[in-house]
């Protein structure tokens, strides 16, 4: 290993060492549904950092687009907070002014991370949210749940990205 690769990994917080195989930039492309909406398709990127704090956060954003037109859709970002026990909790804003305090597991075996929300706040209807993360022959793999006023948590969000 070169000086500069072995100075950046040893400056990774032991915490966020089993989910740094998530650091740096994720693109691929999803599609969406709901009982209650049409399907679509989207383009999206995802960023995973690790601030040089020394702190055990990694800094999450990602921003998604419409496939034909690349005209910006839904936006969010936040922190993702890994322990050691192999639970994680993570706080996420949204560009539709929702935001969501969701609370779980990673395993480093098989790298799946599975999330629940504790909190979804100003939202007119979404009532519960889950997200599920995973590698898959490298590439990551997420499906967003959501349960509103009306529906029970049902698939809203599947994407598939691979790393830049
Ligand atoms: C619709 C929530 C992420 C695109 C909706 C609805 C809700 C919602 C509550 C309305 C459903 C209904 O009327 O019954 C959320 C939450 C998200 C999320 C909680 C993240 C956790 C996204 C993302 C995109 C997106 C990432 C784009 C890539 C859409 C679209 C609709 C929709 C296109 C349909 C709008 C319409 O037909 O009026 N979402 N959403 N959403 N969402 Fe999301």
């Amino acid at each position: 290993m070169d000086k500069e690769k072995k100075e950046e990994s040893s400056a990774i917080h032991p915490a966020v060492a089993p989910l740094s195989y998530l650091l740096g930039t994720w693109k691929g492309e999803g599609e969406g549904g709901y009982p209650t909406i049409n399907s679509f398709r989207y383009g999206e990127e995802l960023h995973f950092s690790h601030p040089a704090s020394g702190k055990p956060v990694i800094a999450y954003s990602h921003k998604t687009w419409k496939l034909d037109s690349g005209q910006p859709m839904h936006s969010e970002s936040g922190y993702w907070r890994p322990k050691p026990d192999g639970s994680l909790e993570v706080v996420i804003a949204q560009s539709t002014g929702l935001a969501e305090v969701l609370k779980g597991t990673y395993s480093a075996e098989d790298n799946v991370i599975k999330l629940h929300s504790q909190v979804v706040a100003n939202a007119s209807k979404v009532r519960e949210i889950s997200r599920v993360y995973k590698i898959v022959n490298g590439d990551l793999h997420y499906v967003v749940q959501m349960a509103t006023n009306l529906t029970t948590l049902q698939p809203h969000l599947k994407a598939v990205l691979k790393k830049l």
